[in-house]
This record gives C-alpha cells, structure tokens and sequence, in this order.
C-alpha cells in the first residue's frame, strides 16, 4: 500500500488550512458540548441508549449490546417496526402535513409527499403487497429509479417485515439476476422506464430478461412512470400487475406495522467485494435505525424546517441510510431528484437548491469535480443562500475539491462534512460534528461519539502518526452488518480474520499529530470510481466470460474527474487477433454482465499477464505500469520479461 498512497500522503500533509465553526453555527448545533466525545467513550453503550430513546418501541429492550465477536445484537428483546418510525408516528403529532419527500422528475414535474400522504400511500402498497402473497420475512426485490415509489415500495416492505433488496437502476439484467436469487426475492417491484439525461433506461425490459431465469419470483408490480407513449412494455399473464392497478384494487385500509425483533432484517444491500460474486450486506432493525438517526441528526445538524437534499441514487447505500431511513426516523424533510445533474443544463442541481431552499446538501466529490469542470458560471445565477451545511461521501476529496465547494457553493459561511462509511458499517463511522470540529480540507476529522478506530500495520500494530496502515473499527457500533446473508463464513473471514475482533475496513488511513483521520483509498481489490465501488475481480469475471479472452486483470488508475477509473490488461486466446472491435466488444461485454458503470476506461492486450511462481497476477506491477511509476519488486515473477512488454506497449499506447 505504501508505494500506492506514498503520494498521497505526501500531499496531504501539506494541507495546513483550518476551517474552525462559524460561531453562529456552532451556538446553535444540535452537538455543540465538546463533552460528548468524552462520555460517549467512556460508556458507549450508555451513549447509545440515550440515541435509542429517539425511536419508538412497541416493547422496550432488555439489553443495549450482546458481542460475541463478530456477531454483534443490538438493543436485544425490544420490538419495533422501521415503517412505523419514519412513518406513522410523525402523523400523530404537528408533522402530519409537513413535507416528507420533495421529488422532483428528470422532464421538471414535482410532486411533494407530506408525512401523512406517505402514510396513505405506504399503507396501500403494504395492502398490495399483502394480496400478491408477501409475508413477514419474504425477501422483494426493487428495481427502479428514483420516483417517489420506490421509498414508498421500500417503507411498504419495512412495515410488513419483508427485507427489501434495492438493486440500482444502472445494473444490468445479468446482474440484477443474479442479485434476486442470491436472495431468492418472491416479488420484483420495477418501473416501466426511468428517465435519465432524456434518454429512458428499459427497467421492466430489464426485469423480464432477468426474471426468465430467476425461479423464486412470482409477481413483478411495475409503476408507470414514463409509458404508454414514451414506452411500451410487455405484461406477462399472471406474473406482472401495474402498480395502479394493484394499489386501487381495494377501499383504502391501514395495513398494521409487523412487530419484529430489533434484529430482525431490514434490508439485503449487494456491494462490490474482493471474490468475483457481490456480496448481501444484511442489516436489521433497531441498531440500524438507532445509528442512522443519531448520525443523521447531529453530523447534518437537523433543524425542523430544514430542507434536506441528498443526491444519491436510493440504490447505494448512502440512499437507504440517508435519503430514506435515517431522515425519515428523524421527520425530516427530504429532497429526491431522479436524473442526470447536468440535463438539460450544467446548473440543475443549483436550480434545485434555489427553487426549494435547500438547507443541508449533500454529494459525491466526483460531482463536485465535475462541477468545477464545468466551472462557477452555473452557480452564479442561482440562489443558493438558503444553504447552510454542506456535505461529501463516497471517496476521498482532495483539498481543490474541498475549497472550490466550500468558495462557491457554501460562500465561506457552511461547514463541510466529509463523511467516512460503507455499506457494511451502515452508518457514517468518521466525520466531524460540524458545530464542533476544526476542519481540514481532505480529512474526514475524528471517529463519530461511541465509535472506535485504530490504524494498523500488517502484523496489527498500531501505526505511528503520519503512517498510512489499514483502518480498522475495534468496537462495534448498533448499524453494523450483521452478516453477508447466505454467506455467514465469507462474513467472518472477509472482515474479522486478519485482525480478530477487530472489524477491517479494506480502507487505508493515517492519521495525523492532532489525530484527525486521512482516507488513503481501497488497499484491496475494490476500485471506486465516481464514487460507485467496484470489484475488480467482478469485472475480470465478466471480461473472461466473453469467447475470445483467455485471461484478465483489471486495476484502478488513478483519474482527475472520477478519483479512480478502471484499466484492463487482457490476454487473447490463441488465434484471436486484438483490434479495435474487440475493444468495443469488450466494454459491451461488461455492460452486459455488469451495467455501464463498471466499464473499463482503458482495455490493453497482452500476450502474458505478470505472475508469482504460485500463478498470481501481480496487480501491484500492472497499477505501477498504469501510473507511470517506477516499478516495484518484481523478483518474485515467473518470467520479469513480461512486465518489460506490457510497460513498452502500455507507453506506446499512451503517446
Ligand atoms: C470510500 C459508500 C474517503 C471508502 C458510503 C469506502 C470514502 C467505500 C469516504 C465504501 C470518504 C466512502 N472519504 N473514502 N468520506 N466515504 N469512502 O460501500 O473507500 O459504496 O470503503 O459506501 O467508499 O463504499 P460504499
């Protein structure tokens, strides 16, 4: 990893710049007493109990925490229901005509959804879902984009206790395939089409390719969204039933929230791993619910008249947690845009923030790169004083990044948070409080209250200050993974085996003199690019399945807009002739099998991939190559004349 980041690092140290809190900010922030790092370590389970009590508990729970490493149960006994949290308790009370969701379509309609049209809406998809067979523990998969519907199909599941599967839209048949039977899903809920910078992503299309081979699926509801006349679909006798149809089929009815056990499963999120197959991350109930709140509510400062604007897809994580769950728990107001930030113009999520007012905003450094790019005229005609926080997820963001957002989108007055999390950790783990915490640009800060990380180096010492070393969590924390579902080896090995009891990140970090904490990137075989985490073996598993590959590696490289982007080094079967049709061939072959997202940006032939005598592709040397570096150790390869061709061919190629 050092030869990776030792750039990296290098740059960030010499980041000196300071952003204390605005004080205005800070005397008016949900966190503003120091003290609750303090407390919160010295109990941490007394520090979640508190957090629990801003849920609602059909029976309270005997125990905060039992932690048998790596199996962790939160809040043990209680019973609740996360609908009935983000739901139905909010219309009991004055924010039963607030906004909950503010939508706002790619083509420019809107539609608001308060806290009690949620509750209509939620109860009659539950009572459709109810009639097509769906039960308590029923897996369902989703497969839309980003409507209105698709957090009303997953609240719908919540309440009736039937784990959702949220596949992303941008996935490919192939791929949503494989996801519904891991998790052998009972129904499918999808759209016709969705929209996306104009064009229409074929979603039931997609579905009807996907579900021929998928045996566990009985009914696919499918929400019209942009058809008949922009897109017709096929409905299949007996299996598909229009959303409309299924939601009206009955006098409107209150469908009781299920009351389940504080672990039992919310969701199944699939995640890119190291191993060719994704991964289930299954999180449950109340410690999800308990984490998501407190971070959403302190680290975002939730105010009641906030407007909220997360512009994630609700397929990611950061969408579950922080679109839908977290937000909602709290009754907070939340913004969903469904398309492309630059349709028709470069100024549209600008144009969101002025017409609705957004206070809080939170994005992807890709985005805000791709904004600079495009440079500061698109925010100059907007508006965007309502705003008064601003947050970054998915990657780390270089200090450029950090200033250009903080000088043009928070004029100087709005903190940032820059928040470390994955999919597994279900909530944000590293971040800072913004009414509390100095910022440095590109650095992530401290640890929320309650969790506890170390930087480790590969014999599990703790690193020295300013020493990249993997990052590690060494307590747990209530929105943890609870397993990989199906898969309960995978989960143990993959995360708490190199240091036992100790949950591994696959991150780098270091941290520095003052302890604040520097995201150093994947130190495994996950690449994120644009903020979208990607599995590189995935990727060569789908290069391989196509007739002419007898061999793939794929690398992350370095890339200024999308952090880091994928290059592919492929070995032809003997006879085939590399061109550039097969190129094409190629990167059609992984949007078949994977979805767009996962394409190589940089397809090279090589007769030989570089390989220990134990026949392991040094990926190591190929990023060296990729980045133009000097190269590494190369004595234990079979045959070191290899790497000296692909290095000659890759520069040849470059120029
Ligand atoms: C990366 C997204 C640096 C990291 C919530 C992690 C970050 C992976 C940050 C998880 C950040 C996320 N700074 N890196 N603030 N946030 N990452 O599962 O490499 O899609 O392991 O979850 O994104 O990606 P995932």
């Amino acid at each position: 990893m050092a030869d990776a980041t030792a750039g990296t690092i290098e740059a960030l140290l010499q980041e000196q710049r300071r952003y204390p809190p605005p004080p205005e900010f800070a005397a008016n922030a949900n966190a503003n007493d120091p003290s609750i790092y303090r407390r919160a370590e010295e109990d941490p389970e007394a520090f979640w109990a508190e957090q629990a009590k801003n849920l609602d508990w059909f029976k309270p729970y005997d125990r905060v925490l039992e932690w048998n490493p790596p199996w962790a149960k939160w809040f043990v006994g209680g019973e609740l229901n996360a609908c009935y949290n983000c739901v139905d308790r909010h219309i009991k009370g004055v924010r039963k005509n607030k906004a909950a969701i503010i939508w706002e379509g790619e083509p420019g309609e809107e539609r608001v959804l308060t806290y009690r049209d949620l509750y209509r809406e939620v109860n009659r998809a539950a009572a459709a879902l109810q009639r097509l067979g769906v039960k308590k523990g029923d897996r369902v998969a989703i497969y839309m984009g980003m409507v209105p519907e698709l957090p009303i199909a997953m609240l719908a599941c919540a309440r009736l206790g039937a784990p959702h599967s949220v596949v992303f839209g941008g996935f490919s048949p192939a791929a949503l395939r494989d996801r519904i039977n891991d998790c052998e899903a009972k129904v499918v809920i999808t759209c016709d089409g969705g929209y996306r910078r104009g064009g229409i992503v074929p979603l039931k299309d997609n579905v009807d390719t996907a579900v021929a081979e998928c045996p566990s699926v009985e009914k696919v509801l499918v929400v019209q969204r942009v058809g008949p006349t922009a897109k017709q679909v096929t409905m299949h006798e007996g299996r598909d039933i229009w959303w409309h149809d299924a939601l009206h089929a009955e006098p409107w009815r209150e469908v009781p929230c299920e009351r389940v056990d504080s672990e039992h499963p919310l969701y199944i999120l699939y995640t890119s791993g190291t191993t060719g197959k994704p991964k289930g991350v299954l999180h449950t109930t109340a410690g999800y619910l308990v984490g998501t709140s407190a971070t959403h509510r302190l680290i975002f400062d939730l105010k009641e008249d906030d407007v909220y604007f997360c512009t994630a897809d609700i397929g990611w994580v950061t969408g579950h947690s922080y679109i839908l769950y977290g937000p909602l728990t709290n009754g907070a107001t939340s913004l969903m845009y469904e398309g492309a930030p630059d349709y028709p113009d470069k100024d549209r999520m600008w144009a969101i923030v002025e017409k609705y007012g957004v206070t809080i905003y939170y994005t992807a450094p890709t985005a805000i790169r791709a904004h600079m790019r495009w440079g500061d005229e698109y925010t100059r005609h907007h508006d965007l004083s309502s705003l008064r926080l601003l947050g970054t997820v998915g990657e780390p963001i270089n200090p450029e990044a950090w200033i250009w957002y903080h000088t043009n989108i928070g004029k100087g007055r709005c903190p940032i948070v820059d928040t470390w999390w994955q999919t597994e950790t279900g909530m944000i783990l590293i971040t800072p409080l913004p009414g509390l915490v100095t910022l440095k640009p590109g650095s992530a800060t401290f640890p929320f209250p309650g969790v506890s990380a170390a930087i480790l180096d590969e014999a599990g010492n703790p690193v020295p200050n300013n020493t990249g070393g993997n990052l590690v969590i060494t307590r747990p924390w209530p929105a943890m993974m609870r397993t990989i579902y199906g898969d309960p080896e995978r989960y143990v090995q993959q995360y708490w085996s190199k240091y036992p009891g100790m949950y591994l990140t696959g991150d780098g970090a270091r941290r520095d003199d003052d302890g604040y904490y520097w995201l150093l990137g994947r130190v495994d075989d996950v690449v994120n690019v644009a903020g979208h985490r990607i599995g590189t073996m995935e990727v060569e598993s789908a290069l391989v399945s196509h007739p002419s590959v007898a061999e793939a590696a794929v690398i992350g490289i370095s890339d200024e807009l999308k952090g880091q982007a994928l290059a592919a080094f492929v070995t032809p079967r003997s006879g085939v002739k590399p061109s550039d049709s097969l190129i094409q061939e190629l990167r059609a072959q992984v949007t078949k099998e994977i979805g767009p997202i996962a394409r190589p940006d940089k397809i090279f032939f090589t007769a030989e991939l570089p390989k220990t005598r134990s026949a392991k592709i040094m990926r190591r040397l190929l990023r060296d190559v990729a980045e133009g570096r000097v190269l590494g150790d190369t004595t234990t390869l079979t045959d070191p004349t290899v790497l000296a061709d692909i290095k000659r061919q890759y520069e040849e190629t470059e120029t």
